[in-house]
């Protein structure tokens, strides 16, 4: 058994991306990003807490080109049916972000029902921009129209852990994204 198989978490049936892809894919993404704000001042704002581990590393792919402020909102899931959930801002901007260029970096896209909600309460605001940076997307799944201007890695319909994303607040700690053994979410 190699080191990486030996200190696999238990709950983890395999790792769907690697410390390694995972670093990789983020040097892309900030490149990608730096690219398209060069010379703008960039709004950064991270939804919590699963985009925490990915926020911190984009932040620091991104070029000396790009001045990043950054910024955090805390949202509940959906209330009400799955066709038409709103969420509920538990955590606000400390920022105003009219006139800004809004890039919100999210951990997941499933259903797209959070997005397509917290993109519209933000664009209600007047951003100068707004786009979304998420690192992981389940095409497959989506419930809201909705399609992420940058994407780390497509992934099948599995419920992932790690790298911020948890099932009942664990797991996030895991340095890869793992399928999780026993998904009852
Ligand atoms: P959506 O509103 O269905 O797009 O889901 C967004 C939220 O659901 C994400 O921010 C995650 O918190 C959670 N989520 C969806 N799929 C997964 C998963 O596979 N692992 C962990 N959390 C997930």
């Amino acid at each position: 058994m190699s080191a990486e198989a030996a200190s696999v978490h238990p709950d983890v049936s395999r790792v769907l991306i690697d410390e390694k892809a995972l670093k990789a894919r983020i040097r892309e993404l900030g490149a990608q990003i730096t690219r398209d704000y060069a010379g703008r001042r960039l709004m950064v704002v991270g939804v919590l807490k699963g985009s925490l581990i990915f926020m911190a590393d984009l932040l620091r792919a991104l070029g000396p080109e790009v001045d990043a402020d950054v910024d955090f909102m805390a949202v509940s899931s959906y209330a009400g049916t799955a066709s038409t959930g709103t969420i509920r801002v538990l955590l606000d901007l400390r920022e105003n972000p009219e006139g800004r260029d809004v890039l919100v970096v999210e951990d997941i896209v499933d259903t797209g029902l959070t997005l397509a909600s917290l993109t519209e309460t933000l664009r209600a605001r007047k951003p100068r921009s707004l786009e979304v940076c998420t690192l992981l997307d389940k095409p497959d799944c989506r419930k809201a129209p909705f399609q992420p201007k940058y994407v780390g890695f497509k992934i099948p319909n599995e419920f992932v852990v790690g790298f911020g994303l948890d099932y009942d607040e664990r797991y996030r700690q895991l340095p890869y994204v793992g399928v999780l053994r026993t998904p009852s979410k």
